[in-house]
């Protein structure tokens, strides 16, 4: 399949309105990451999308929405709590999880009776919503499996000639995906963290994270994200997190790499004596969260096979970032 690739003038978002409306998938820039929209009502279009992401079935699509009357449409029942955060936080990289409406089929929900809503704070993808009058089924545009595009180049490898269309929209400005939520009676959730933080949550209601966030979860256990029982985000290299500070850091790296090792470190400083490849993704939160993916697919096109990283806070954005690494790790951590 030939891929246009348009631009964020008035004349492309109508070409990628015009090209959704026939029922193609189009690579649409969110603020959070580069999304693979279709027509959320559309059964035909939503396989495409399973179809070029190469995307097991039964792992659901958020649904976005530019306007929070849209909610009423999607969902047969939306808790006072639902409008409190949208009132909190969108648009933005949040993410509802709500009953489902008959009117979003099920291939859209991965046949759950449940589906998430986001309302993005991205100009373009709103006005591409906007301009389609229907909302976008869009998970990450990345190939199932390898990070989440933040930059256009990484929407063009992995999806080029597998959908109709690519919006170059440049970087994404917060880096994670959204932080995705469900509501437990008069508690909110979090089902994977993102930059909409636990703090920043726990001022609309008591706040809960799923153990699912930081513990793996054995094969067989019921999840209440389908996401998060599949390994995500991870690269080509064998990722091991250093859980220490920065002497620790450096001197077991020293003791243990070979070859074959690169390091993903915030800093030069954090490499200092030390004669090995390194990737840098930021010192602070917001800045390791923006960093993180392209720094996984950078340490990947420089060949890295076994890679060491320092560890990110684990609150705040820093748990969104900490949670996307465990994945790429595996889990491994070596605590210091
Ligand atoms: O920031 C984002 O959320 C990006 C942009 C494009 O909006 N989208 C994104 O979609 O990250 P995706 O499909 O890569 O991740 C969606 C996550 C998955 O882990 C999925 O299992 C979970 O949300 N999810 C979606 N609908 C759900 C539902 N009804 N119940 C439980 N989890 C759900
Ligand atoms: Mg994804």
């Amino acid at each position: 399949m030939k891929t246009e690739i348009l631009g964020i003038d008035g004349a492309s978002l109508d070409r990628a309105a015009e090209l959704l409306t026939e029922g193609q998938v189009v690579a649409v820039p969110t603020e959070t990451v580069y999304g693979l929209a279709a027509n959320a009502f559309d059964e035909k279009a939503v396989r495409r999308i399973f179809e070029a992401k190469g995307r097991p079935a039964d792992n659901p699509l958020i649904v976005h929405i530019a306007d929070v009357s849209e909610l009423e449409r999607l969902s047969p029942e939306v808790p006072e709590l639902a409008y409190e955060c949208a009132e909190r936080f969108w648009p933005g990289p949040l993410t509802m999880i709500l009953p489902k409406a008959d009117i979003i089929p099920s291939v859209t929900s991965g046949g759950l009776d449940t589906v998430g809503i986001r309302m993005p704070a991205d100009k373009t993808a709103r006005a591409v919503i906007k301009r389609c009058g229907f909302p976008l089924a869009a998970p990450s545009a990345n190939l199932s499996g390898s990070p989440s595009p933040t930059a256009y180049r990484h929407v063009y490898e992995d999806m080029n000639g597998r959908v109709s269309a690519i919006i170059d929209g440049g970087d994404c400005s917060v880096g994670v995906e959204s932080t995705v939520i469900s509501f437990d009676g008069d508690k909110i959730r979090i089902l994977r963290p993102g930059f909409v933080s636990p703090d920043d949550l726990s001022e609309v209601a008591e706040t809960i994270v799923d153990k699912g966030v930081l513990e793996q979860l054995s094969p067989d256990a019921v999840v209440r994200s389908p996401g998060m029982k599949y390994k995500h985000y991870a690269p080509k290299a064998d990722v091991t997190i250093i859980d220490s500070d920065r002497d620790s850091f450096i001197s077991y790296v020293r003791k243990n790499a070979d070859e074959a090792t690169m390091l993903l470190v915030f800093s030069e400083a954090d490499c200092k004596g030390l004669d090995i490849g390194f990737v840098k993704y930021g010192d602070t939160s917001e800045e390791q969260a923006r960093r993180l993916f392209t720094a996984l697919r950078t340490l990947d096109e420089l060949g890295a096979e076994k890679v060491y990283a320092r560890c990110p806070e684990k609150s705040g954005v820093g748990l969104a970032v900490y949670n996307r690494l465990l994945r790429a790790a595996g889990f491994k951590a070596v605590k210091l």
